[in-house]
């Protein structure tokens, strides 16, 4: 089967910096696939190489078998892509919003009224129809503009950073609705910021500073670098945090609000220690398990 996507050595420079550093990877059709990674991992250079927006400085991108700098129309026909900085039209009304788009990407005039009203009722907008896109919630701004990717009903859907600066329960229904998706069978690659949602994608690919560090499932990123957590819960999370840093035998330390991720490499050696160090602070200490953002941390040192 053609992947949905295949880079090989997909790169891109501006002048000294190196915004995606060579990238090898193979996306399969039926994929949701994260992009995750701090600002200026580069997420979002991938996604506009992905989308042939970008020319790459090397190397090379296909979509379901296209060139994306050789046959950009092709690639196009193929994939919905939301940008970043999306731009819906504030003093167009939702139904107009989405009427504008399908005439963009030339939705045939006898199929737009059935589009236009599957996407309203998929996304739940039916009720704001006739509402203006600016007046809008920020969860719900954003379902529009997912809607408004899907218009001409795509097999690769490109979402760059969608959940970003929406609420946590916006949060949740915009991924029910990826979800919805993505049953329906369209090939999904979202970047995002946020670890907790990597754990949403059934493979993620972590990025820092132009690279990808590591591609896998969340499951096995979490098990595959035999990273031991305990985590250290304290009133006075600081205090507790200069203490272990003090001392010094610990891998690394990472606060999660009141919370201390301690990282172990030699948990048989440091955990009797790190506990004689803390007897009589009151810190309770358990082992957990650990999450994406304890990986991340643990392969950048940050
Ligand atoms: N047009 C450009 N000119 C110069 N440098 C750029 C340009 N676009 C991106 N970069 C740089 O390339 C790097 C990667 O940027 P990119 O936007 O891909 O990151 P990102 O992961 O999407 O980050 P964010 O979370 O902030 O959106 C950054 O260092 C950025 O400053
Ligand atoms: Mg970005």
């Amino acid at each position: 089967m053609m992947p949905a996507v295949e880079t090989n050595k997909l790169a891109k420079s501006y002048k000294k910096v190196e915004a995606l550093k060579p990238l090898d990877l193979a996306i399969e059709p039926g994929e949701i696939f994260g992009l995750v990674g701090p600002d200026g991992a580069g997420k979002t250079t991938a996604i506009k190489l992905l989308a042939s927006l970008l020319r790459p400085t090397s190397g090379r991108a296909g979509v379901f078998g296209f060139d994306t700098a050789s046959q950009p129309e092709a690639v196009r026909s193929q994939i919905g892509y939301m940008s970043q900085s999306f731009a819906l039209y504030p003093e167009l009304t939702v139904r107009e919003n989405l009427d504008f788009f399908a005439d963009i990407y030339r939705v045939k005039p006898g199929d737009k009224k059935t589009r236009l009203q599957e996407l309203m009722d998929f996304s739940r907008l039916g009720p704001f129809r006739d509402r203006l896109a600016g007046k809008l919630s920020g969860g719900m701004k954003q379902k529009l503009a997912v809607s408004c990717a899907l218009i001409h009903t795509p097999r690769l859907l490109l979402l760059d950073e969608p959940t970003t600066g929406i609420d946590p329960i916006s949060r949740r229904e915009l991924w029910k609705l990826l979800y919805d998706i993505w049953k329906g069978g369209v090939t999904i690659v979202v970047a995002t910021p946020y670890m907790d949602e990597a754990e949403r994608c059934g493979r993620v690919a972590l990025m820092d500073g132009g690279r990808m560090l590591l591609c896998d499932t969340p499951e096995h990123l979490k098990s595959g670098l035999g990273l031991e957590v305990i985590e250290a819960d304290h009133e006075e999370p600081t205090r507790i945090q200069e203490l272990i840093a003090a001392w010094n035998g610990v891998d690394g330390i990472h606060r999660f609000g009141r919370l201390l991720h301690l990282h172990l490499g030699d948990p048989s050696v440091q955990r009797p220690k790190l506990e004689a160090a803390l007897r009589g602070t009151g810190a309770r200490l358990r082992r957990i398990e650990p999450s994406l953002e304890d990986v991340f941390l643990a392969m950048t040192g940050r």
